[in-house]
């Protein structure tokens, strides 16, 4: 379990310090222009949720939310007035971008979000809530789970205040994960899967109060949207510790309720764990591929219509379902015959595929397309079949294919050699 290292200073230098420690020179920066002009103005100024847990956590935060106890738009306007750059507005939500001039972030970041403080209702349980403008404390009250309701202050005298008014810092210390109150996964069920994000993402516990809470509030999930749902699957998927999350989902039959054919176990998990070889921005894409594709295309159009996924995302899935459930039949074939098969998946499915192969003869053929033979091409081109005579037509791309073929099953193995063969072929 990461316990932070400390708590947070009370001095004010101490706290300035460990917030300068924390930002990169330019982000600090960039919250010292914000902090001055609110507190010109006379706005309090948070930073506010991950960032703030992170930061006690020890663990490198980069996003940041800005909350400020007022108009967040006046406070935009003010620093566009003083510093230049553009805003762009959300007045219903009381939120406002700030595009920042070159002056203020030459390399850095190109925007910043400046949120209104807020108070939130929910018309019925699993809508979009009702938004009224509200007081740091109604900003707090109305987030899932009490380690992210810490903030600090920004503005003036204030800089690296902690504000801790829901008992954030104890649970962050104990280890904790904690709705606020009875229906917090009601009024937004993303949070079942959040919470399961955060306690195997930092190795917490679920307060066993929340965790009681959670059998009652499973039919809630049916109410999520597809785009809703998938995104927290999604987010799932992207965390190093994704395939832990996912039993821990199915143990709580969130998993289930999202949809029955979502199941885990012990080999999938093995599998999912392989997406950690991608880079990071292939992760969420391979996540999926790895943990779907043993299931039967009819399965996955189960899924595909409870999650609707992108249309990429959905041709890749299905191709690495079909590509593994005949992953045998290239056991015992010439290289010829499995790549033209091979040359028709999406790329990344093949490479999900032979991700997800611990070893054998498949693998091996798998490996072989990855690495050379997808690469192999003859010597000749339609060019120079132009300039034996040939008419331009359906042949060319015939006499192309035997040419490579013969190179891939080692019948040419020379320049000499594919000239021959072509003569005889034309
Ligand atoms: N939040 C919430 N309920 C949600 C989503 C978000 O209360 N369903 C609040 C939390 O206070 C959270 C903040 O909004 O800290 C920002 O949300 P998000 O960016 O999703 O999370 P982070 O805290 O930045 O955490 P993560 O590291 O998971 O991105």
């Amino acid at each position: 379990m990461s316990i932070p290292s400390s708590s947070w200073p009370a001095e004010s230098g101490a706290r300035a310090k460990r917030l300068a420690d924390a930002l990169s020179p330019t982000s600090l920066s960039l919250l010292q222009v914000v902090a001055d002009e609110a507190a010109r103005r006379g706005l309090p100024l948070y930073l506010v949720g991950g960032f703030v847990r992170d930061l006690l956590l020890g663990r490198p935060a980069t996003d940041f939310d800005l909350v400020v106890e007022g108009d967040a738009t006046a406070l935009a306007r003010a620093l566009v007035a003083r510093h230049g750059g553009d805003t762009i507005l959300h007045n219903r939500f009381g939120t406002a971008q700030w595009l920042l001039p070159d002056t203020i972030s030459p390399t850095g970041h190109s925007s910043l979000d400046l949120i209104s403080a807020r108070s939130e209702t929910y018309k019925h349980p699993s809508a979009l809530p009702t938004v009224r403008p509200g007081s740091l404390a109604d900003d707090l009250r109305r987030r899932d789970f009490t380690v992210n309701t810490l903030a600090l202050r920004l503005d003036g005298e204030y800089f690296g205040e902690l504000r801790d008014d829901l008992g954030g810092l104890d649970d962050l210390q104990r280890g904790l994960v904690r709705v606020l109150h009875q229906r917090s996964f009601e009024d937004d069920p993303t949070r079942l899967f959040r919470l399961v994000r955060y306690e195997k993402r930092y190795d917490f516990e679920v307060a066993p109060e929340t965790l009681a809470l959670i059998p009652e509030s499973l039919p809630w999930i049916k109410k999520l949207s597809a785009e809703r749902l998938r995104h927290e699957l999604d987010l799932i998927l992207e965390e190093d510790n994704a395939a832990a999350m996912l039993k821990r989902l199915a143990e709580l039959k969130i998993l289930a309720e999202a949809h029955p054919a979502l199941a885990v176990n012990l080999s999938i998990r093995r599998r999912v764990e392989k997406a950690m070889q991608v880079l990071p921005g292939e992760r969420r894409a391979f996540g999926w591929m790895l943990w779907l594709m043993h299931l039967s295309r009819p399965a996955l159009k189960e899924i595909e219509s409870r999650l609707h996924f992108h249309a990429n995302l959905r041709d890749a899935l299905f191709a690495a379902s079909r590509l593994y459930s005949s992953r045998d039949s290239f056991i015992g074939k010439k290289p010829g015959q499995y790549v033209a098969v091979l040359d028709d998946f999406p790329l990344d499915s093949v490479r999900a595929v032979y991700l997800a192969m611990l070893r054998g003869e498949a693998r091996r053929t798998l490996h072989n397309y990855l690495e050379t033979w997808r690469h192999v091409k003859p010597k000749t081109t339609g060019h120079t079949l132009k300039k034996l005579g040939l008419e331009p037509g359906p042949r060319y791309q015939r006499i192309l294919h035997l040419l490579r073929d013969a190179w891939l099953d080692g019948e040419v193995t020379s320049e000499e050699e594919e000239k021959r063969l072509l003569e005889k072929l034309v």
